[in-house]
């Protein structure tokens, strides 16, 4: 692995989970830093209003869809190819959560969550690895959580697919490694965005009110990262915390959180959406 950082100017780019949040932030950031951006999402309206935002000494094109359709990754990949001439990186930011006890969610629900958090940016990669191995210093990041660290209640679906998540970026970091692609792992914590409002099920529980890292600094971290070609990042003092605390004392976790989201969830039950 090469210890010349990687130079963003010029970059050809996915970007999805662009409409929102650390996805939107990271399209901006990349663009500002000379990359040219292919931004994704379903909401076409925000994705148009993203490719007029000043764009520094990059770019930003966008094709609205949903990721987790196979034909649209298809489409998006193909039509990133051509319209970039090329690409040299996917971030995938996409994602979204479901709040409430295992028991009490759904087959349906499950299979929802593992879709969009696990085999839409996998297949997504994967889709788009013939391109990235003729690209210029490619890189694959995967927008993962602290959660796939270790997990917590009430978040099951999703602390399972971004634990799989984590795992499947070592598997490629490693296979990838033959083709000159690089694999960063972002290990996200509490981040200001509409995670919350989007959920696919539940509502917004209490302790998601509480300090979150502004999206553009998530963003800025994920850029640095991808120059500095670290492995793996955990941005701001409460993720890095967290990912300590997993490491060191799980079962410290397992007792404060179990006690603490079950006392608030009893105190304002998780109700699903109708
Ligand atoms: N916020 C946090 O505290 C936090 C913590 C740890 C990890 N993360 C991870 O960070 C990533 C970004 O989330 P965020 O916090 O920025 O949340 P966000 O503001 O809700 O952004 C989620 C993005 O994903 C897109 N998306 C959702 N479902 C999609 C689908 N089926 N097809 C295409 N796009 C879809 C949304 O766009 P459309 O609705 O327009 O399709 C939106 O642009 C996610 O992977 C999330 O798991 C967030």
């Amino acid at each position: 692995m090469s210890i010349r950082r990687r130079r963003l100017a010029g970059q050809r780019v996915i970007v999805t989970g662009a409409s929102s949040g650390v996805g939107r932030a990271t399209a901006l950031e990349l663009a500002r830093r000379g990359a040219h951006v292919m931004a994704t999402a379903r909401r076409a309206d925000r994705l148009k209003e993203l490719a007029a935002a000043p764009a520094g000494a990059g770019s930003i094109i966008h094709e609205a869809g949903d990721i987790c359709d196979p034909a649209f990754r298809d489409r998006l990949v193909a039509t990133a190819t051509d319209r970039l001439g090329g690409l040299d990186g996917v971030v995938a930011a996409a994602g979204g959560g479901a709040i409430g006890r295992f028991r009490d969610l759904t087959a349906e629900t499950f299979a929802r969550i593992i879709d969009l958090d696990l085999v839409a940016p996998a297949e997504l990669v994967r889709r788009s690895l013939p391109h990235l191995a003729a690209g210029h210093d490619p890189v694959v990041v995967l927008v993962g959580s602290i959660l796939g660290l270790h997990p917590l209640p009430l978040h099951g679906d999703y602390c399972a697919a971004k634990a799989a998540l984590r795992s499947l970026a070592g598997t490629l970091r490693m296979e990838l490694a033959a083709d000159g692609i690089e694999v960063l792992l972002v290990n996200l914590g509490p981040t200001a965005s509409e995670f919350w409002d989007a959920l696919v099920v539940g509502q917004r529980p209490p302790w998601s009110r509480g300090r979150r890292m502004p999206a553009d600094r998530a963003a800025a971290a994920i850029a640095a990262g991808m120059e500095r070609r670290h492995r793996e990042i955990t941005p701001g003092w409460q993720a890095k915390g967290f990912a300590i605390a997993a490491r060191f004392l799980p079962g410290l976790i397992d007792r404060v959180a179990g006690r603490h989201l079950r006392a608030a969830v009893d105190a304002a039950p998780v109700r699903k959406k109708p």
